[in-house]
C-alpha cells in the first residue's frame, strides 16, 4: 500500500507521541511538522521537516493527511486550513473548546473535499472495546450503573491547568465511553476541588450522570498524581447490568520495577515502543486512521458523538460554576 503522506500540527505533549508513532509506521510518511513555537523543533523525527508556518507546512507537495495536536482553543483554524486543502484530518479530543467551533468544523466536513475525525483514544483501547462488545452483545443485560475514573500525573496538570478544565480535558474521555456504552446523557451534576495543587484551575472533578435510559453514572477525574510517586496513570471502568458486570482496571500495570529509585509501574498500554514498534491504544488509533485514508473504513466515533461528549463536559463545567444539576437540553434547546 502507498504510504500516507502526513503533516502534523502541534508538536507538544501528545503531538510528540503521534509524531514518534507515525515516524515508525510503515504506512506513514511524516513529511512535515508545524508548531508556532520554534522550540518545538527539538526532537522532530529524522527526515521530517519542521516549520512554524502552518500554510507553508500544508502546501507541502502530495500531502494526504493532517494530525491536529494543538490545544483545543486552536483546533478550528488548523482543522479548517487542512479541510480546505482537501486533506484527511485527524483532530485530537476534545472536539473544540466551544460548541460554535465544533459546529463550524462539522460544516467544513460537509462543505469541503476534506474529511474530519475526532480522536477519543479509549475507543481504540482493547480493554474498553472488549467491555463495549460485551455490553453490545447483551452479556450484561440492561446497564443500570456505570462508573469511570482517569487520573493523570501532576506534570500534565501543570501544563494545562488554567488553559482547560478537568471535565473538558479528562472527564470527556469517559463521558464518551459512557455514551458509547449506555446511550444519551440527560443530566449531570458536578463538583470540583479548587486547592491550587498544580495551577490556577480546579484540580479534580467528580460528577453524577443520568442517562435517558434511566441508568446512572459516576465520574471521578484529576490531574494531581505526584509524578515522583511512580504512578503515572490511573484508569478504571466498571459497568453493572441486570445480567452481569464488567471492569477495566489499569492502575496496576502488568510490568512493575523495584529498584533503589523505588517502585515503578511501567505504563505500557497507552503508547510504548517495544523494539521500536509502536504499541498501545494511541498507535492503534493512528494505524486505524492511516488505513482509513487508504480504504475509507468508517471511523468508530461519529462527529455528532464527539460533539455530544463535548456538550456533556461543558455541562459539567456549568454545573461546577453554578452549583446545580445541568440538563443537557440547556445546550441545544
Ligand atoms: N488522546 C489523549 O489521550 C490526549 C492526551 C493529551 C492531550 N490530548 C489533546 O491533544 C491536544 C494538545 O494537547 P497537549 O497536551 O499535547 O498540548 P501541548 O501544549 O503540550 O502542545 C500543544 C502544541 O501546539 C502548539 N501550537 C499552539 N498553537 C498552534 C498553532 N496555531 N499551530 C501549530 N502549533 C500550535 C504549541 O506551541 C504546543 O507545542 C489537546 O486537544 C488535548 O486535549 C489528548
Amino acid at each position: 500500500m502507498q504510504p500516507v503522506r502526513c503533516a502534523l500540527a502541534g508538536h507538544g505533549m501528545i503531538g510528540r507521541e503521534h509524531a514518534r508513532i507515525l515516524a515508525a509506521h510503515p504506512l506513514a510518511d511524516l513529511a512535515v511538522i508545524c508548531d508556532t513555537d520554534p522550540a518545538a523543533a527539538s526532537g522532530v523525527p529524522a527526515g521530517t521537516r519542521f516549520t512554524v508556518d502552518l500554510d507553508e507546512a500544508l502546501d507541502t507537495a502530495g500531502l494526504d493527511a493532517l494530525w491536529v495536536c494543538t490545544p483545543q482553543q486552536v483546533h478550528l483554524p488548523v482543522v479548517e486550513a487542512g479541510m480546505i486543502r482537501g486533506l484527511h484530518v485527524f483532530c485530537e479530543k476534545p472536539f473544540a473548546s466551544s460548541l460554535g467551533d465544533a459546529d463550524r468544523m462539522m460544516e467544513l466536513h460537509e462543505s469541503t473535499t476534506g474529511s474530519l475525525v475526532i480522536g477519543h483514544t479509549l475507543r481504540f483501547d482493547p480493554n474498553y472495546v472488549a467491555v463495549h462488545q460485551a455490553v453490545a452483545d447483551g452479556k450484561l443485560g440492561e446497564v443500570v450503573h456505570v462508573s469511570a475514573r482517569w487520573n493523570a500525573p501532576d506534570y500534565e496538570g501543570r501544563i494545562i491547568s488554567g488553559r482547560t478544565t478537568v471535565p473538558q480535558e479528562m472527564a470527556i474521555h469517559d463521558l464518551d465511553v459512557m455514551r458509547w456504552l449506555v446511550g444519551d446523557i440527560e443530566r449531570v451534576y458536578a463538583e470540583a476541588a479548587q486547592q491550587r495543587v498544580v495551577g490556577p484551575g480546579p484540580d479534580a472533578a467528580v460528577a453524577t450522570v443520568r442517562f435517558a435510559s434511566g441508568a446512572v453514572g459516576a465520574l471521578d477525574h484529576n490531574w494531581i498524581l505526584p509524578f515522583d510517586s511512580g504512578l503515572r496513570s490511573d484508569h478504571r471502568l466498571a459497568v453493572f447490568g441486570t445480567r452481569g458486570s464488567a471492569y477495566v482496571e489499569t492502575r496496576d500495570s502488568p510490568a512493575v520495577v523495584f529498584s533503589a529509585d523505588g517502585l515503578e509501574h511501567i505504563h505500557s498500554g497507552y503508547y510504548s515502543y517495544p523494539n521500536g514498534v509502536p504499541y498501545g491504544a494511541l498507535p492503534s488509533e493512528d494505524a486505524f486512521f492511516l488505513g482509513r485514508v487508504r480504504d475509507g473504513r468508517p471511523w468508530p466515533l461519529a462527529l455528532a458523538d464527539a460533539r455530544a461528549a463535548l456538550v456533556a463536559a461543558l455541562a459539567m463545567d456549568r454545573s461546577i460554576e453554578e452549583g446545580r444539576p445541568v440538563d443537557i437540553a440547556e445546550f441545544d434547546g
